[in-house]
């Protein structure tokens, strides 16, 4: 049998293979981005009590009322957005399934969208298993500042929509109000839709704080804005998302949604509602354990000789390896897999085009005694 079109292109190659060289050489892998921080005890214990009295069943396909109910709490407490839980939120499976149900209830093959450079690799895979045509945006580094210029020089004839990642994955930017109604204006300007996954919307680093795109006037009737539960409340496989937008949009994104998986899973959707009702400091602690985490990392890469800006938010660094005298992203994690046994993935693997600057990606979500051991390898291995 003959594997599908769609399915060409796909796989993540170049954080698959350098995973599999890290475990080759026993090395430390910071490439990955996944979430190595515990989740909080409260919850689990909380989820572990309520498990065998909650109900096991489905939920409708937007989800539990309840679990709603409490997004929409927080959303309106964070975000400063006032959204009705019945008629403008669907639970997902993940802010991954969000985006699939997104991309499924507005877009056709052949259509185009807008993707801001450097892009998380999951974005431009999912719209190719569509079929739709993503189109780059190159935000330069090192500031990687959303420009009117870049955005209208990129869209055509075919532009359906754009996507944006704040706090973004790999670059750690945060879009400022000023970028995000530029995006906005260019929006309305071509009829797009504006696609915002902001799963890392609690991580962030002072000063500032997270803006969602959907709170910039003109927004809301053309934003849906893509969040979940894996980051916030490190239980990403509990495989919790949602979608939030217009009572219009939000019934499309339903009808998606429920043909794509039924309902996200219904006891975690229920088990999930103690997170959400966690008091701010759960939130001012995790901003500050992912603060000591990047300052760890981000020192262990300077002293080595590479250039780290301060990421705004997420967790991850996207490192200038220049003054290690790597070329480009795959010669630079070459050398610190070689040197210092240290596995992040290479710039280019976030750019359709070479983007022709040798920057690394490195998570930082990792317990901070790995951390330790990683920077102490980066140190010993490229002083020599
Ligand atoms: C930008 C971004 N969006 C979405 C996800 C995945 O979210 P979920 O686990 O909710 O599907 C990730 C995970 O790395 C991510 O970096």
């Amino acid at each position: 049998m003959q594997t599908a079109n769609r399915l060409k292109g796909l796989e993540q190659s170049p954080i698959r293979a350098m995973t599999q060289r890290c475990e080759a050489v026993g090395g430390i892998n910071l490439g990955q981005g996944l979430c190595r921080v515990p989740p909080s005890v409260e919850l689990l214990e909380a989820a572990a009590h309520d498990f065998p009295s909650i109900d096991h069943s489905y939920s409708y396909a937007e989800g539990d009322a309840g679990f709603r109910a409490d997004i929409a709490d927080k959303i309106l407490r964070y975000q400063g957005l006032d959204v009705d839980p019945s008629r403008q939120i669907v639970a997902t499976v993940g802010a991954t399934g969000a985006f699939n149900a997104v991309l499924s209830a507005f877009l056709n093959p052949g259509d185009g969208v807008l993707v801001l450079e450097p892009f998380y690799g999951y974005h431009v895979a999912c719209l190719r298993f569509f079929g739709i045509v993503p189109q780059p945006v190159r935000l330069e580094a090192p500031a990687f500042t959303v420009e009117r210029e870049a955005l209208q020089a990129a869209v055509t004839a075919r532009t359906r929509a754009i996507v944006i990642c704040t706090p973004g994955n790999p670059s750690g930017r945060r879009f400022t109000t000023e970028e995000l109604e530029v995006v906005v204006a260019v929006a309305e300007e071509h009829d797009l839709l504006i696609i915002t996954d902001e799963i890392y919307e609690h991580i962030y680093f002072s000063p500032g704080r997270h803006i969602s795109p959907a709170t910039i006037p003109g927004a809301a009737e053309r934003t849906v804005l893509i969040s979940g539960l894996s980051k916030t409340y490190s239980i990403p496989g509990w495989r919790l998302g949602y979608a939030v937008a217009s009572p219009d949009l939000s019934r499309s994104i339903r009808g998606a949604a429920d043909a794509l998986t039924v309902c996200a899973p219904t006891p975690l959707q229920q088990a999930a509602r103690h997170a959400l009702r966690f008091p701010e400091s759960y939130y001012e602690n995790l901003r500050d354990l992912y603060d000591g985490k990047r300052a760890l990392l981000t020192a262990a890469f300077e002293a080595a000789g590479a250039k780290v800006g301060k990421p705004e938010g997420a967790y991850y660094l996207f490192v200038d390896c220049s003054g290690l005298g790597a070329r480009s992203g795959h010669e630079a994690a070459e050398l610190l897999l070689e040197k210092a046994k240290v596995a992040t993935i290479p710039g280019e693997a976030f750019y359709l085009d070479d983007p022709g600057i040798p920057y690394v990606r490195a998570c930082f979500s990792h317990p901070d005694d790995l951390l330790r051991e990683a920077a102490q390898q980066l140190r010993e291995g490229l002083a020599s």
